[in-house]
């Protein structure tokens, strides 16, 4: 159904029930349509998640010179070869999409080409040192606006060194873009993560032919990549993201008297911290079906509705649920007691400042909530909390999702500003939330 992009979300008439699936994972999708642009041949890609961030990638992937084009539900992409993308003839649009921006970062920086960057509101707001300060250790030159902010310009190298880099902050995304620089410098690249996030790239690049290998050592993980191997076309299948099963999961779990399915969902251990959590507050979650597809595990999840209770999160494992830290607090608004969670400032440079927006949402809706240094405190009333309260979402789709699901537990109606930014990682949300039972837009 078409979405107002205000919407006022209140309790459905009946508990959620029903069998579902999420769209494919919005990061193995972005990494299909890159990695395959980069290998000779043509590679069949089925589950491809449709939202406006991977679209956006699939644009600037064909304005590289990769054809690209849909083959009945399959995408298929003619890549051009390690070295081989061409100078784009104008400036790639990267939309609301951070890991976009950065991955491409990492293959213009080894290309022999000009290319301008830019994005939407929120995006030329994110910071993007993270990722320039090192692919410019290989060469490459950059000029970016103040504060190394979108729009800016890569002039990327035909002789790229390959980089030794010890990441400073726990991010796939500058993980990738160094390997992704590396692929096309000879020699070795090394990159050594202190804390291990996912692995998307590593997996799906070995996947395509590349020599990679992961191995751990006193200060993480270090993964080494031998650059300029031959890419060959391989089919890729996307599992369903856990990102976007978190939010039809929790409500589900929210909403009394409920019990559904989510099929074929991605289950990869470094993206699993949400399930972890919410076992830990004593949700009743099960894995069944395990099985891998695409190299990936994949696993169909029940889930049913019960009391949670507060825990304390340890910072350890923001990494392996990095995205679903603003529908987790919603999940502990509704808690017994006070859920601490911990290190979490790296969601302040997220598609929003989401320690800030999401404690926001929480206040304006009745629910006692604190931030002290890096960590949320969130003091739920073991139910539904107040609601009644109008949330901005700053852009962010997980924020619009996350108040969506807090509006059909919550005792008064909770009105969402703006929706529209869904569709960048989970188009057909609302439909699919309807099929279970929700309601959403009915009011
Ligand atoms: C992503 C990595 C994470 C995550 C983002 C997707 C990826 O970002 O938040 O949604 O696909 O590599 P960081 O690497 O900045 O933590």
């Amino acid at each position: 159904m078409r979405v107002p992009a205000s919407l006022i979300v209140t309790r459905p008439v009946g508990p959620l029930t029903g069998t579902v699936r999420v769209p494919g994972d919005k990061s193995i999708s972005h990494r299909a349509l890159m990695f395959a642009a980069l290998a000779v041949g043509e590679t069949r890609i089925e589950g491809l998640l449709e939202g406006e961030d991977v679209l956006r990638t699939a644009a600037a992937m064909r304005a590289l010179g990769a054809e690209i084009w849909r083959d009945g539900a399959a995408w298929m992409v003619a890549g051009r070869g390690i070295g081989g993308l061409v100078e784009p003839e104008d400036v790639l649009d990267m939309g609301n999409s951070g890991t976009a921006a950065r991955l491409l970062c990492g293959i213009l920086a080894s290309h022999p080409v000009i290319a301008t960057l830019t994005g939407d509101a929120s995006l030329r707001r994110r910071p993007m040192a993270r990722v320039l300060d090192p692919l410019g250790q290989c060469g490459a030159r950059f000029m970016a606006r103040a504060g190394n902010r979108l729009p800016l310009t890569v002039q990327g190298t035909g002789s790229a060194l390959p980089l030794d880099y010890v990441v400073p902050v726990a991010s796939a995304q500058v993980k990738s873009a160094i390997l992704l620089a590396g692929l096309n410098a000879r020699g070795e690249t090394i990159v050594t993560e202190p804390a291990a996030t996912r692995d998307h790239t590593e997996n799906m690049l070995r996947h395509f032919g590349a020599s990679v290998q992961v191995g751990q050592h006193a200060g993480g993980t270090v993964i080494r990549l031998i650059g300029q191997p031959d890419l060959r076309a391989a089919s890729v299948l996307v599992p369903g993201d856990p990102s976007s099963a978190a939010f039809p999961l929790v409500a589900a779990l929210l909403v009394p008297g409920s019990a559904a399915q989510i099929e074929a969902v991605g289950i990869n251990p470094l993206r699993t911290g949400l399930f972890t959590t919410l076992r830990e507050m004593g949700a009743d979650i099960d894995f069944t079906h395990e099985r891998r597809e695409g190299g990936e595990p994949v696993a169909d999840i029940s889930v049913r509705h019960g009391q949670l209770r507060a825990v304390d999160v340890p910072a350890a494992r923001a990494p392996s649920m990095i995205d679903e830290y603003p529908i987790l607090a919603v999940a502990a608004a509704c808690a017994a007691g006070t859920t601490r969670l911990r290190g979490l400032h790296e969601l302040r440079v997220k598609e929003s400042d989401r320690l800030a927006a999401t404690a926001a949402l929480l206040a304006a809706n009745g629910v006692a909530v604190a931030i002290e240094a890096d960590d949320l405190l969130i003091t739920g009333q073991a139910g539904p909390p107040p609601g009644g309260g109008h949330v901005a979402t700053h852009m962010d789709h997980r924020l619009a999702m996350s108040a969506a699901v807090l509006g059909l537990v919550a005792t008064a109606p909770v009105t969402v500003d703006d929706m529209r930014f869904v569709d960048t990682s989970f188009p057909g949300f609302v439909d699919i939330m309807n099929g279970l039972g929700a309601g959403l837009g009915a009011a």
